[in-house]
């Protein structure tokens, strides 16, 4: 029976990786995280891939990914933070899934990251971060099912509402529903 795919959304350093384990942990789900099968795929790390063969390549590979997923059942999915700004990539995890965002500010952002280069998006600072995700914040809000208010929050909190927000619309976690279940 389908089980569906609990989809996490959000900037970088949202929380998507801790939240997206402490799920899997939660449900017995299997967590995949879009980055780590993109540099998989490549053969190479983010960083390379940006530097050698450019935003428009990773872009590419990210989406072959995220389609893939679409076809899995019963995952947690953390997607990169871009991710969603592409329309083929919504509709991939819409087929079989709920997106959510965890939204998060700048400030915090600035407080949890190193700008040390291994997010090559991310910039110098906390103009950098303003400006990135005051352009995209809309689309994040957009594109997901549900909004996830993460500020001054523990991650072990989050990831239970999530789950029982899951539930509620897809029936017990494990058994199957519609809409994306
Ligand atoms: C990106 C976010 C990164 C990674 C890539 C691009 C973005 O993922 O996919 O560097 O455009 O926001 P995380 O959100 O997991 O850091």
């Amino acid at each position: 029976m389908k089980r569906g795919n609990i989809v996490l959304s959000g900037f970088m350093a949202s929380g998507k990786t801790t939240v997206g384990e402490l799920i899997s942990r939660m449900t017995g789900r299997e967590m995949v995280d879009t980055d780590l099968l993109v540099e998989k795929a490549a053969g190479i790390s983010i960083p390379e891939i940006f530097a050698e063969r450019g935003e428009a390549a990773f872009r590419i590979l990210e989406r072959d990914v995220v389609a893939a997923l679409a076809e899995g059942d019963g995952l947690v999915v953390a997607l990169g933070g871009g991710a969603v700004l592409d329309p083929a990539n919504v509709s991939s995890m819409k087929k079989n899934g709920v997106i959510y965002y965890l939204d998060v500010s700048a400030d915090e952002v600035i407080r949890r990251v190193d700008f040390d280069g291994k997010r090559p998006l991310l910039g110098e600072g906390i103009e950098d971060v303003e400006r990135l995700l005051g352009g995209r914040r809309r689309k994040y809000v957009e594109t997901a099912d549900a909004v996830v208010d993460t500020g001054g929050r523990r991650p072990q909190e989050i990831a239970g509402d999530i789950v029982a927000d899951f539930r509620s619309r897809c029936g017990r976690v494990g058994e199957g529903g519609s809409g994306g279940c």
